[in-house]
């Protein structure tokens, strides 16, 4: 825990009030720690200059523009390319003690291989690092957060094997490059969205083979980040003193009844959704979860198949990637209820048949603007009891929390949502013993929401998109999470 200390050390010792017996006032402890997140693609702009190759989401929102709901692109997003400064005052100015953002790697290697670095890319992160450190803020890095070299996609991406070469590669530049200054890593960012929706959905590189290739993919991102996990330990954390996981999203999945049948379809979809990245890391045996091994074997065969859709490892691949980690990421936002799906099998292979369940909401848990996301607070002190049963209560990093609203700075719903969130996460500490060790906001600032375009507000900071300077406001959820972090306390 020894970064995580450092970390919040940055914020001052002095500055946290303790938790007074009389007046029950929620507090963290110290060595808890608070930071802001973004992701390259959704914020840096800039996307085909000083040597930048291009990425997948340049290449699929250049492609279909019409396919993103407000027909916009983030080729300027909030140009955070050159507003880097401006960017880390905002950052500084909450109080907290890290930022976690996301390397473009096409931006590094424009071409995605290793003999080409841009130094120009090597120089604006560098920048920014020391930036950061400027204003005692230090930096949580994401390797991989969606997009692709669009070359290294032209060669199949995710679904062709030699990918974790080519990653551990580009992770070797970053460690050479920046492993001086930064010892806290993620290698990928929600591997569940990007495999799943890229390869059998509707995001980017806009694959429709569900079942197949989204398998292919996830198979491919997991031996890449064991490799890397074991390439960073041994090449450059000699002294253990880096931290290096995963960011794993995953909404609570709870029973719609207490019936047993429903109490089993909400455990096949934690072990479909989550377990397929996390079993093979965090599980003391490893490999896929048994529950996605015997569904997708028997539906394959049925399907007329010669061998499963689901790849297997080999003995030497579920020893490598086992315990591949010092944290675990978690990216929570919302709950689902879960009931058995109604038994067919397509003939078409499908993620989502394979599975076999239903996910619905409750019509009583309050609305966000994002049609997927509800406010639903309990869920996420539920997936980290979840977790710390599941996986032998790992360390837990919540990578990223947040909720988007309608545009405005009086933004009170998004206060409750977080201070709910957060009095839910004291509760799985405290109350129940889970190893959680910080607390990440997304997102810093409105930024490019994906398919949802600028359609979605997420941030602290208001970004005002009609201003030639995209100025950025600060929310009053930016003074409340500045409070928040400063002080290690909530609200009362
Ligand atoms: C998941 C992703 O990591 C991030 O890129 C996205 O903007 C947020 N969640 C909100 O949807």
């Amino acid at each position: 825990m020894g970064y995580w200390c450092a970390v919040l050390a940055v914020v001052g010792v002095g500055a946290y009030v303790n938790a007074s017996p009389k007046s029950a006032k929620i507090c963290f402890r110290k060595d808890f720690a608070f930071g802001v997140a973004t992701a390259a693609y959704q914020i840096e702009g800039a996307w085909n200059i000083s040597g930048k190759g291009e990425s997948i989401w340049d290449r699929y929102t250049h492609e279909h523009p019409d396919w993103v709901f407000d027909h916009k692109n983030a080729d300027v997003a909030t140009d955070s390319y050159h507003k880097y400064k401006e960017d880390v005052k905002l950052i500084g100015d909450l109080g907290v003690s890290y930022y976690r953002f996301s390397i473009s790697w096409s931006r590094i290697l424009p071409t995605g291989l290793s003999n080409q670095i841009n130094e120009d890319g090597l120089r604006y992160y560098k920048d920014l690092i020391t930036e950061l450190h400027q204003k005692d803020v230090q930096a949580l890095i994401t390797m991989y957060h969606w997009d692709l070299p669009q070359s290294l996609q032209d060669l199949g991406g995710w679904t062709n094997p030699i990918m974790a070469e080519y990653f551990v590669d580009y992770a070797r530049v970053l460690f050479r490059h920046f492993g001086d200054h930064v010892r806290a890593w993620v290698t990928f960012n929600e591997p569940l969205s990007f495999c799943q929706e890229g390869y059998g959905g509707q995001d980017a590189p806009g694959r429709r083979a569900s079942g197949v290739e989204d398998y292919m993919c996830a198979h491919t991102v997991l031996r890449a980040h064991g490799m890397v996990y074991r390439m960073y330990k041994e090449e450059f954390d000699r002294n253990n003193q880096g931290y290096i996981g995963i960011a794993l999203d995953m909404p609570w999945m709870e029973p719609y009844t207490t019936s047993s049948v429903d109490k089993v379809a909400a455990e096949t979809a934690r072990q479909f959704l989550f377990g397929w990245f996390a079993n093979p890391i965090f599980s003391k045996r490893g490999g896929y979860p048994p529950i996605m091994r015997r569904r997708i074997d028997v539906i394959s065969k049925r399907q007329g198949f010669f061998r499963s859709r689901l790849p297997t490892f080999t003995k030497e691949e579920v020893d490598m990637i086992r315990g591949s980690y010092d944290f675990l990421g978690l990216n929570h936002y919302t709950t689902n209820l879960v009931k058995p799906g109604d038994g067919r099998i397509t003939a078409k292979p499908s993620f989502y048949n394979d599975m076999g369940v239903k996910l619905i909401v409750s019509p009583e848990w309050p609305k966000s603007n994002s049609s997927w996301l509800r406010i639903v607070p309990w869920g996420l002190r539920k997936t980290l009891n979840w977790i710390r049963h599941t996986y032998d209560n790992p360390s837990v990093v919540i990578t990223e929390n947040g909720v988007s609203f309608e545009k405005g700075l009086k933004d009170r719903k998004r206060i409750n949502y977080i201070d709910s969130y957060l009095r839910s996460v004291h509760a799985a500490i405290y109350k129940d013993n889970c190893d959680v060790i910080a607390y990440t906001y997304w997102t810093l600032m409105d930024n490019f929401e994906w398919m949802r375009g600028f359609s979605e507000r997420f941030g602290l900071y208001e970004t005002n998109y009609s201003t030639p300077d995209l100025k950025r406001i600060p929310r009053l959820s930016a003074s409340y999470f500045e409070r928040v972090a400063r002080t290690g306390c909530l609200d009362d």
